[in-house]
């Protein structure tokens, strides 16, 4: 499958069309932002890597029955995804509390959630992603009540998933943000990417960051960060 015209460049892909209607190539890049954009570079073989980690993600998600945009990996950098209307919030789940949530609450980094905390952005670069509750997100009409319901079930089950899953391979997984799509039959589907750029990843045994808060906070060895997340996940295999 080749790709045909890119319809929508992000900070850290592109979006092409196909000869199939139903679906598009998402093309991962190496560029790599942070702060909206404030803080830009190119982290060398990114696209690369999260492509790949990516994958192997959303075949778990797959195997556990949670309904995703992704149809097959066609090279090391291109994905066929369903096309779908992605819904604009940005979905977070907190294990431990770390990032924004630390500095906001003046909570120490790693302290441990008593449960899962569920938060929801509206995903807006200008605005900065801000905080927003159920009640703004059905106010300005982002989501009906019956999708939220869905995007917080699924998104609860995803974390159970993706937790277990990284703790077989020594990482605590403390928090992610994830995006959702529609299908033009409506159907609700996790959609985006689940890597090193969207996750908090912490190895069990030393606490070293494996993800990229290594870029945001100058930490370096952020390719090999990346190297050793798909280094475990090819173990399942
Ligand atoms: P935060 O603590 O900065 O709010 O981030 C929570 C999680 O969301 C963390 O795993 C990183 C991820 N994230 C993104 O995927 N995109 C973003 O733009 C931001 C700010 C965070
Ligand atoms: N998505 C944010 C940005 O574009 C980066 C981040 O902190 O993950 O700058």
């Amino acid at each position: 499958m080749e790709k045909l015209q890119m319809i929508y460049e992000g900070k850290a892909k592109q979006l092409y069309t196909c000869e199939r209607e139903d679906a598009l190539i998402i093309h991962y890049k190496d560029d790599a932002t942070a702060f909206n954009g404030v803080k830009k570079a190119q982290i060398e073989h990114k696209g690369m890597l999260n492509n790949a980690i990516s994958t192997i993600i959303f075949k778990e998600m797959a195997k556990a029955n949670i309904p995703t945009h992704y149809l097959e990996t066609l090279n090391d950098r291109d994905q066929l995804c369903r096309k779908v209307t992605i819904i604009p919030l940005e979905v977070i789940v907190r294990n431990l509390i770390a990032g924004s949530m630390a500095k906001r609450l003046n909570i120490p980094e790693g302290t441990p959630s008593l449960k899962p905390i569920y938060e929801l952005c509206y995903k807006d670069d200008e605005l900065g992603d801000p905080l927003i509750n159920e009640d703004h997100a059905l106010a300005i009409g982002f989501a009906s009540e019956s999708d939220l319901m869905t995007i917080k079930t699924l998104t609860l089950q995803i974390n159970e998933v993706l937790k277990n899953l990284f703790d077989k391979l020594g990482i605590i997984l403390v928090d992610f943000k994830i995006e959702f799509g529609k299908t033009s039959d409506g159907t609700i589907v996790l959609a985006d990417e689940i890597s090193p750029d969207t996750c908090r990843f912490w190895d069990k045994e030393t606490g070293m960051k494996l993800d990229k808060d290594r870029f945001r906070r100058d930490l370096g060895q952020v390719e090999d960060a990346y190297q050793e997340i798909l280094r475990r996940l090819e173990t399942l295999k």
